[in-house]
């Protein structure tokens, strides 16, 4: 397999080997969540580089695990891994994650394997590693993908290919809270792969990167990425799976700005469900309540971050 960095991926990879992926485009069809154009840059990116390790973060019916399997039939020894936070697939829910590998491509299914259930990253500590490249398409609202991609980092290849889907949800398709992975795109640091997709008026819903050394100042913007506003709130034994996680694989510092965003977020949700509660008693009783519940907030916080920072010490 070549050096990633070495591939000249051009600036219409969608057009490579098209033929690869219509074999399998009809039966595809109704199960994938990706346009024609945007499955076309995807297998063109597969086709070119070559992985011979491919892991998917966001699994859905199935449909991109299929088109990964598929374009890589004919390289020697190539392997998918898909992982979903759900095993029940969430659009059918009587349905498995991933259930038209199985049933709809049997002869790909030999080289996929697939796990759910929890955070992702439980998963992949000691499976191995060394993935050429990671497709990531999970929720694209905030922290979504921002976590899920230090996840995955620790066990990707040297200059890895990272694709990511859903890249210009507010321009294309106007949902404007899932611009996680738009901003993800542009974090990571490293030699773009670019194509012009008609369909979307700025910039593609999808997009590709080889990644150049991972350092602190690219896990610095990744980290920093937490901090921005959060859609979705985090189940607490997710949190304790990535503290602990992260705690494993990067420095202290940038695990604190997770750990404080964590605790600052799940704060804030307590004091919005206090300021509802508040909403149902007289005026001047709710105004002493609010200003009360702000005050216990901001000493809450305080003291949670001098926890966190004597815990260090310790
Ligand atoms: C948009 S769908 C994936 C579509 C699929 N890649 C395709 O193109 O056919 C998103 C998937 O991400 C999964 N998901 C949501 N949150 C997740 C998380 N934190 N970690 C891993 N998977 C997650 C959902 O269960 C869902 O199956």
């Amino acid at each position: 397999m070549a050096d990633h960095r070495q591939i000249d991926f051009g600036h219409n990879i969608d057009s490579f080997e098209r033929e690869i992926l219509d074999d399998i485009n009809d039966k595809l069809e109704p199960y994938i969540q990706m346009s024609m154009e945007e499955r076309y840059y995807l297998n063109g990116i597969v086709r070119k580089a070559k992985p011979k390790k491919i892991l998917e973060i966001g699994t859905a019916l199935g449909g991109s695990a299929a088109l990964l399997l598929n374009a890589t039939r004919n390289i020697d020894g190539a392997k998918v891994l898909s992982l979903d936070y759900s095993t029940q697939c969430y659009i059918m829910p009587e349905k498995q994650t991933g259930w038209i590998v199985p049933e709809l491509f049997p002869e790909l299914a030999k080289r996929w394997e697939f796990h759910g259930g929890g955070c992702v990253c439980q998963y992949l500590e000691g499976g191995g590693g060394g993935f050429d490249l990671l497709l990531l398409d999970t929720v694209h609202s905030n922290p979504g993908e921002f976590l899920n991609i230090l996840e995955a980092l620790p066990y990707l290849k040297d200059g890895a290919i990272v694709v990511l889907h859903d890249t210009s949800q507010w321009t294309t398709w106007g949902k404007e809270l899932q611009c996680t992975n738009q901003i993800l795109l542009s974090t990571l640091k490293g030699k773009r792969i670019l194509f012009d997709d008609a369909a979307c008026p700025v910039i593609p819903c999808i997009g590709g990167i080889v990644l150049d050394k991972i350092d602190h100042d690219m896990l610095w913007g990744l980290f920093t990425n937490i901090a921005l506003p959060w859609v979705n709130s985090l189940p607490y034994i997710d949190y304790v799976t990535l503290a602990r996680y992260f705690d494993q694989h990067y420095d202290r510092d940038l695990v604190d700005i997770f750990k404080r965003s964590a605790i600052w977020h799940r704060q804030r949700d307590l004091l919005i469900a206090e300021v509802r509660m508040q909403n149902q008693t007289p005026l001047l009783e709710r105004q002493h309540g609010l200003f009360s519940a702000m005050i216990q907030f901001i000493r809450r916080i305080k003291s949670k971050c001098r926890c966190i920072l004597t815990t260090r010490k310790l």
